[in-house]
């Protein structure tokens, strides 16, 4: 897949940005503060409707506006399509595919992008949450319909906490209270979906795993020859904690969901004195393995880089194998890497349909990267941001 235009307009800095994109190499030069990452940010926000660096879409509106749009021309196959998406502020999103009014989740899997950013390093390094979120990304990429199983788990979620911290006030009243009874009695209901739900997350998490975990090796191994082997476990409720992903057969969809509802069960104590639901998939976190120890707290710096690079590779092999080649993004990743893997990646890179790679000005790049334009990303005064077209085009013949 590439893409074969991009406009961006009032998103982060830039006012108004439309360019025209090739297959191949595309280089994105510019000074500190330019607007590079923004506008690597805008290009995958079309293919996981979030940001990479921010949780709420607030900062993505230009500073003093109402609206940022982000559009994009894909070809996939000899297919064309336009997507479109408009970011407003105080009120929902809108979306369009080839002008045509559709839901934003419509979106998913039209623009497909694999990301490498310098924020990377968390994959291994940061929160539980961005594991989830590298998971769930890729998940929706393959099979935009879980966007919804998705967003109704995050509904239920946000329904049965509300009810255990009024199962919590009546608890302190009395369980015998009206309000309690009837507190505890919708929370079964809710338990049901809530399992339900989760429980085609996690299976759908731990297929994909069970998938992406020799992809991993194998670029870990690519990186890092003679290394230590990687594995990836699955932490979860003690039932639903799965060691070496790779190897272990996912259990079913049902064992899990009933997993799941004793797991609630069997916390509905703790759960009503906490306020908080503490077993599904938004506790859950994958364990990144190098040899006998996890990666988080253990490995070096050039380890942990091998290891955030091997998940994104890992996530392209795998998208490229279903069919659909991303569009890869490299943000400034380059001069975080040494040597070796930077000769690793770009290895891939020269083979893939289409890359945009930002670089601040005077970093180096491997000389294997042949780019079919180079454009120098300048910011003019506070307001016009500008990327142009230098002469310095290289023919990628
Ligand atoms: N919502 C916004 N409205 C206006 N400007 C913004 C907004 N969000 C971010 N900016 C500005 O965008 C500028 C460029 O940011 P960006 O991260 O894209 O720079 P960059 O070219 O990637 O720089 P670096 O080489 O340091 O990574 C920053 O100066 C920032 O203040
Ligand atoms: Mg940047």
């Amino acid at each position: 897949m590439f893409l074969r235009h991009c406009e961006l307009h009032n998103y982060r800095s830039w006012e108004h940005l439309a360019l025209d994109l090739e297959p191949g190499i595309t280089l994105f030069v510019g000074a500190n503060g330019q607007g590079k990452t923004n506008f690597v940010e805008g290009i995958n926000y079309l293919s996981c409707l979030r940001s990479h660096r921010v949780s709420q879409d607030g900062p993505l509106i230009r500073e003093g506006c109402d609206t940022a749009t982000i559009t994009g021309t894909a070809v996939h196959r000899g297919r064309e399509l336009t997507v479109a998406v408009e970011i407003n502020k105080g009120k929902s999103n809108q979306a369009t595919i080839n002008t045509a009014s559709c839901k934003t989740r419509e979106l998913l899997g039209v623009v497909a992008t694999t990301l490498f950013a310098p924020e990377d390093l968390n994959l291994v390094r940061g929160e539980p949450a961005i594991r989830r979120n590298y998971l769930d990304d890729l998940l929706v990429q393959r099979r935009p319909r879980l966007s919804a199983v998705l967003s109704d788990y995050e509904k239920v979620l946000r329904q049965r906490n509300a009810l255990l911290k009024s199962a919590n006030m009546a608890l302190r009243h009395g369980y015998n209270t009206e309000a309690g009874t009837s507190a505890l009695t919708t929370l079964d209901a809710w338990d049901a979906q809530l399992a339900q739900h989760g429980a085609t997350i996690i299976a759908h998490r731990l297929h994909l795993l069970h998938e992406l975990s020799p992809y991993v090796a194998d670029n870990y191994q690519s990186l890092a020859p003679g290394s230590r082997p990687t594995a990836l476990h699955y932490q979860s409720i003690p039932e639903l904690t799965i060691e070496n992903c790779g190897t272990t057969p996912p259990p079913d969809q049902d064992f899990i969901e009933a997993a799941l509802l004793a797991g609630l069960a069997a916390q509905r104590d703790k759960e009503i004195d906490r306020g908080i639901t503490l077993a599904g998939p938004h506790r859950d976190d994958i364990t990144l393995m190098l040899g006998v120890h996890p990666a988080k707290g253990f490995a070096s710096q050039g380890e942990t880089w091998s290891y955030a690079l091997s998940l994104r590779l890992a996530a392209y092999n795998l998208m490229t194998e279903d069919g659909t080649e991303p569009i890869l993004l490299l943000d400034d990743v380059f001069s975080e890497l040494d040597k070796y893997r930077r000769e690793a990646l770009a290895t891939v890179v020269a083979n893939a349909e289409q890359t945009l790679i930002t670089a601040a000005v005077g970093d180096d790049l491997p000389e294997k990267l042949q780019p079919v334009a180079v454009h120098t990303v300048t910011a003019h005064g506070d307001a016009n941001y500008r990327i142009s077209e230098l002469d310095r085009e290289v023919d990628n013949g």
